[in-house]
């Protein structure tokens, strides 16, 4: 009985210390949504407040992986995660964004589109035809997803999810290694293996070295000449998809250029490929955080 109890405690011992992380992977999305509710206007931040469920303690971080946990509830979901380009490193909305059943809309970019919309009508009469909880949910994870590299990546491989490499010395797939692996070294060997620290070194990147390139971030948001009037006409969808394709498109382009480069089947992924990629990880979830409140602040002020 004794020696039972003594094995007890040294498993429970263990799992305290090697806790099964699941860290986008859930630390991806909190560090993004973190960075987003700093940033909101008073307006926004309280809609964000009213919308959240009581048990998120107006906490976005905290339920930004909700869309993950309901994928197998809501089914019809698991299509709007991602988006796949025929081996290509360009995106294109038509040829791109459609599900298995070849449904046009069907992938991230239009999903970001789709729950936009839908808070808009926030207050309206139409408003109360969608279920605006859900909406930002899946709209703030959404926002995250899109910019994780390898959501946009290639239809063969699915993503990277296909390719099987070693990180360091375990077996993972490459699509894993950028939801969760690279963030996850890069909190236990800067942050004490802490999220928070993570998202104070990036929020301090936003207000200091990347000050002017977030004035970019933020207005392709909504403005920009690349994204063409988008105020005028921001009620109409066709407007977001403009915007949307050049989110999915910097994916693709950092898919090719650092995801999938050096990182062919089998091999084995160690510092070179962490310190390279890292500040590709940093900056993308720096950009998906200021972009998700920019787009919110930009509806509600
Ligand atoms: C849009 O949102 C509705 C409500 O959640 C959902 O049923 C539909 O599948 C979504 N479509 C896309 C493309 O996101
Ligand atoms: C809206 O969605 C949330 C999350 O799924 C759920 O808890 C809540 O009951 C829904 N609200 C309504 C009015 O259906
Ligand atoms: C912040 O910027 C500095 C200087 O470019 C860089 O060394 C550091 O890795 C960056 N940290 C994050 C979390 O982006």
């Amino acid at each position: 009985m004794e020696c039972c109890r003594v094995l007890m405690i040294a498993i429970v011992a263990l799992m305290l210390l090697f806790p099964v992380t699941d860290a986008w992977g859930i630390d991806g999305h909190d560090i993004v949504c973190n960075i987003a509710q700093s940033r909101l206007n008073e307006a926004a931040a309280d809609i964000v407040q009213e919308l959240l469920p009581k048990s998120a303690e107006n906490d976005l971080g905290s339920v930004c992986s909700w869309a993950d946990q309901v994928k197998f509830r809501y089914h019809w979901s698991s299509p709007l995660h991602y988006v796949n380009t025929p081996d290509v490193c360009n995106y294109n909305f038509e040829r791109d964004c459609k599900d298995d059943n070849g449904e046009q809309g069907r992938c991230v970019a239009g999903a970001v589109q789709n729950y936009t919309k839908q808070l808009l009508t926030i207050g309206s009469n139409e408003g109360s035809s969608y279920n605006l909880t859900e909406a930002l949910l899946f709209y703030s994870h959404f926002m995250g997803d899109i910019h994780q590299p390898l959501h946009a990546g290639f239809a063969s491989d699915k993503g990277g999810n296909t390719i099987e490499v070693h990180w360091y010395t375990r077996k993972q797939n490459l699509h894993h290694i950028w939801d969760d692996n690279i963030i996850e070294t890069a909190e236990e060997r800067y942050y004490n293996s802490n999220v928070a620290g993570m998202i104070d070194a990036i929020q301090k990147n936003i207000t200091t070295e990347w000050a002017d390139q977030v004035k970019d971030w933020e207005s392709c948001s909504y403005t920009d000449t690349t994204c063409a009037d988008v105020i005028p006409r921001l009620l109409q969808i066709q407007i977001k998809r403009l915007v949307l394709c050049r989110y999915a498109s910097e994916g693709i382009q950092a898919a090719c250029d650092w995801a999938y480069k050096g990182a062919a089947e089998g091999s084995v992924l160690k510092d070179e490929y962490f310190l390279s990629r890292l500040p590709i990880v940093n900056t993308r979830l720096a950009q998906a955080g200021v972009r998700l409140a920019a787009i919110l602040n930009h509806y509600f002020k």
